[in-house]
């Protein structure tokens, strides 16, 4: 293979690239990135490398979720606070009713570019190019919006910072500490079947806690009861901010994309000899690929070869995203050929992208009971094929939204519009969410986990 460097992407085939109107304006946000600091350090993204060995063998589980895209209008505190919380309380219900160590992962601080099915929007006749990401350009339906600006890279690295700073602080600084279970629950949630079903199971953390306090353990003597890991991540598809932010790592002189602790490509920039995938071959950061029902056994044993060419544990997240029923058809046979191959992957499971539909009234959703049953089909096949389910990747949010049809608030066609609020595709809301947590813990809870775990 050809050696790489930060630019060698750029002669390889590029898709769902935007068309930038001024090279030189381009050319100088790309200088004034290359000289901001990183958003994150090499150490930290091996560290989750080292956890994410874990959750490829069945002894830990990875829940990376967040907004489809995060947007500029909506970046306050508020925001921020509840999708740490609800991602937060996924985890506590999954470690606690699992007994699963679970790696916490964010799609956020930097997840703001989009892959689009097309180039340009029609709208009463009216032909623009489409909304790729508040990181590219605007969502306003008008020509000048629409245009890709390279200054919103500048805006999107500084919300990313903003937004890490206080997610740090969340995990270090109190609002992780296992005391508080109770104060994750969000006020909306609380009357809920689930809600309450979890006010149950923070009653029983909160009596685990005393005993333990009882038996000398306390937050004072063991910091990891008050702290959480909470990692981020975004998909790579803006190659141009990526690459500024490119480090050469002083321990171990490898190159690290300091955007985030992982980056994933999209199912869309997955193509072999393009791009995304030259662009994160080199870089040492655990990475993801999200995999369709029409990947093949080509496809996937050639991005093992071009993105974790050593074998490594831990490095290549596979992200399968089929769709509730491709799913049954198609992954048992993916994984009758790829698992006698001795790739080490860890798979896990999106059941939000191969699950959207177009209601009657014309909002993009999608049925809660589809992305159930692929997550259980997941575990199933999995189950069958003597392989491991290592985790989900979920679109969802700590806010009441109405954008996912079904789950126990019964949220219907004609409630969708009550408070539909995503910037692209629809997103659990934090009620369906636990309940979800709920179904993975009870399934990680019954399945064979192999002996000598390690806590994460
Ligand atoms: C996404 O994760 O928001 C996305 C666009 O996914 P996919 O590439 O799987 O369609
Ligand atoms: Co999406």
């Amino acid at each position: 293979m050809k050696e790489w460097n930060l630019k060698s992407w750029r002669k390889f085939p590029i898709k769902q690239h935007p068309v930038y109107p001024d090279n030189q304006a381009l050319q100088a946000v790309e200088t004034e990135l290359k000289n901001y600091p990183p958003l994150v350090f090499a150490g930290e993204a091996r560290n989750l490398q080292e956890r994410l060995k874990e959750a490829s063998k069945g002894r830990a589980f990875l829940l990376q979720g967040g907004d489809c895209a995060e947007s500029f209008d909506e970046f306050n505190a508020i925001n921020i606070r509840d999708m740490f919380k609800i991602i937060i309380q996924m985890g506590a219900i999954l470690t606690f009713a699992g007994s699963c160590p679970i790696i916490k992962v964010g799609r956020l601080a930097g997840q703001f570019a989009k892959p689009r099915s097309s180039d340009t929007e029609c709208v009463d006749g009216v032909e623009l190019p489409s909304y790729r990401g508040d990181m590219i350009n605007g969502a306003e339906f008008d020509s000048q919006s629409r245009m890709p600006d390279p200054q919103r890279m500048l805006r999107a690295y500084h919300q990313s910072a903003a937004t890490l700073n206080l997610i740090r602080a969340f995990a270090q600084g109190g609002l992780a500490d296992l005391n508080e279970v109770h104060r994750w629950n969000l006020s909306f949630v609380k009357n809920n079947a689930f809600g309450k079903k979890y006010e149950e199971l923070a009653e029983r953390i909160t009596q685990t806690l005393g005993f333990m306090k009882a038996c000398g353990i306390n937050t004072q003597n063991t910091p990891t009861l008050k702290e959480t890991e909470f990692y981020t991540s975004h998909e790579a598809l803006l190659l141009n901010y990526e690459e500024q932010l490119v480090r050469q790592d002083s321990l171990s002189g490898q190159w690290y994309d300091c955007s985030a602790h992982m980056l994933w490509i999209g199912e869309r920039t997955r193509g072999l000899n393009e791009a995304h995938l030259e662009f994160l071959r080199g870089v040492k950061n655990p990475v993801g690929v999200k995999i369709g029902p029409k990947a093949t056994k080509k496809d996937i044993l050639g991005i093992c070869d071009i993105l974790n060419p050593k074998n490594e544990s831990g490095r290549l997240n596979l992200i399968v995203r089929m769709g509730a029923d491709n799913i049954k058809e198609c992954l048992p046979k993916l994984l009758e050929s790829i698992n006698p191959e001795g790739r080490e992957i860890l798979w896990s499971c999106d059941p939000m992208h191969g699950n959207t539909i177009k209601a009657s009234s014309g909002y993009k959703t999608r049925v809660f009971e589809r992305v159930l049953s692929e997550v259980k089909s997941f575990f199933e096949i999995h189950q069958s094929e003597g392989s491991y389910a290592g985790g989900v990747h979920l679109e969802m949010t700590g806010q009441d939204v109405t954008e996912c049809l079904g789950g126990s608030q019964a949220i219907t066609e004609a409630g969708l519009g009550c408070n539909y609020n995503t910037q692209c595709d629809p997103r659990l809301n934090a009620t369906q969410a636990i309940e979800l947590a709920f179904l993975i813990a009870d399934i990680l809870k019954n399945r064979n986990i192999p002996k000598n775990s390690k806590a994460c």
